[in-house]
């Protein structure tokens, strides 16, 4: 049987930087916002050409700060695609403000910007963007609108860990990037993680107060705050797989590459390409009328998927009622009745994906 994903393969290649790294955090003894947090940021910070790093403790995290850091008033709408991970919904959610969905675009599967307008009224502070499966969002466009409109951007970098669009990191177009490191992600811990990425000395100095009970003096607390702290020890594991972020990377675009150009069967749509955007593809989405049946299909020929997402945000039975209330999300349900995810991870090689479409190209 072919795993969707093994992490157990994938973190089998760090294993060996892993323990001698745990031996020094071991012998260090020091748990919390330590060395490593620091030296994590600025390394991330770096590699994607921006100013500030703020290690926290989730992805869903770095998005609730972000939007705290905007200080928004009570009645504040902030504005997010249809189709996202719940994640995204939650953090505008929890803040106390109303999130307005966007239908995605067909195609990209990302917000479409030419939808965003419409739904800007006064109440407006924000567009949230997700850079979803590891494709770029049409950042010229939407800060376009962003600047029409004096928006904030908030940048949902999940699942694009290294993904540029013209050339420039995403999570550096807005004023804040938000990451998660969960373990599936294409760079992910040993458990939980995440980070803000930011250009503003003062959102930094703030965020920095936040995710540490609102101090900057250990008892003295100068703003509310919360507990999220990325982990010294996930910092340790962090900074070993940083370095190989590039590879991780490329590794899923060559997989990429062997399904774009393999998978011929025409029930099947692949993702489209875009010029200009270096895609990471977290996952790699095909869309099937049959999906389930595809999905079976697979399945009974020793191959395994999975769906992202199989429920839209609006039909979850936490949410529905909140966001059923402007209007019906078409395109949204066509994307969620009809994707699937093939295998695509950095514990897989040439020869199984070979065969996946070879499987794939026979589905009737
Ligand atoms: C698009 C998106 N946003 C946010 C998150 C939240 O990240 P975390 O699970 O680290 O809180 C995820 C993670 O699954 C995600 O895929």
């Amino acid at each position: 049987m072919l795993d969707y994903e093994n992490l157990n393969l994938v973190n089998k290649s760090f294993e060996n930087e892993f323990a001698s790294e745990f031996q020094k955090f071991l012998n260090k003894g020091w748990y919390i916002l330590g060395e490593n947090v620091a030296r994590f940021e600025e390394e991330f910070a770096n590699y994607n050409n921006i100013l500030y790093c703020v290690g926290v403790a989730s992805g869903l995290d770095a998005l609730i700060m972000s939007i705290k850091s905007l200080r928004l008033s009570s009645d504040s709408q902030i504005i997010v695609p249809a189709n996202t991970y719940i994640a995204t919904i939650i953090s505008i959610i929890q803040n106390g403000f109303e999130p307005i969905l966007v239908e995605p675009d067909i195609h990209t599967y990302n917000i479409d910007p030419n939808l965003i307008e419409e739904s800007i009224n006064k109440k407006t502070k924000a567009i949230m963007v997700v850079h979803l499966y590891g494709k770029p969002c049409d950042m010229d466009k939407i800060k376009k609108i962003a600047q029409k409109h004096k928006l904030a951007v908030i940048e949902d970098c999940a699942q694009a860990h290294g993904a540029e669009y013209k050339g420039q990191k995403i999570g550096t177009f807005g004023n804040f990037g938000a990451f998660s490191f969960y373990p599936t992600k294409n760079l992910g811990c040993l458990g939980d993680g995440g980070c803000i990425t930011l250009h503003n000395r003062k959102q930094y100095d703030y965020l920095k107060m936040v995710r540490n009970y609102g101090s900057e003096k250990k008892y003295f607390n100068k703003v509310i705050g919360m507990n999220s702290r990325l982990d010294e020890l996930q910092a340790c594991f962090l900074r070993v797989k940083l370095k190989s972020l590039d590879k991780i990377n490329n590794h899923k675009r060559k997989i990429a590459a062997i399904y774009d150009k393999g998978i011929s069967n025409e029930r099947i749509i692949k993702p489209v390409r875009i010029t200009n955007c270096k895609d990471v593809f977290h996952i790699y989405p095909v869309r099937c009328e049959r999906r389930d049946k595809l999905k079976e299909y697979l399945l009974n020929n020793g191959i395994k998927t999975e769906i992202h997402y199989p429920v839209p945000p609006h039909k979850q039975a936490a949410y529905k009622k909140r966001l059923k209330k402007y209007r019906d999300y078409p395109i949204s349900e066509k994307i969620h009745d009809t994707i699937l995810s093939l295998p695509i991870s950095y514990a897989h090689n040439v020869n199984e994906i070979y065969k996946v479409c070879e499987v794939i190209n026979k589905f009737k």
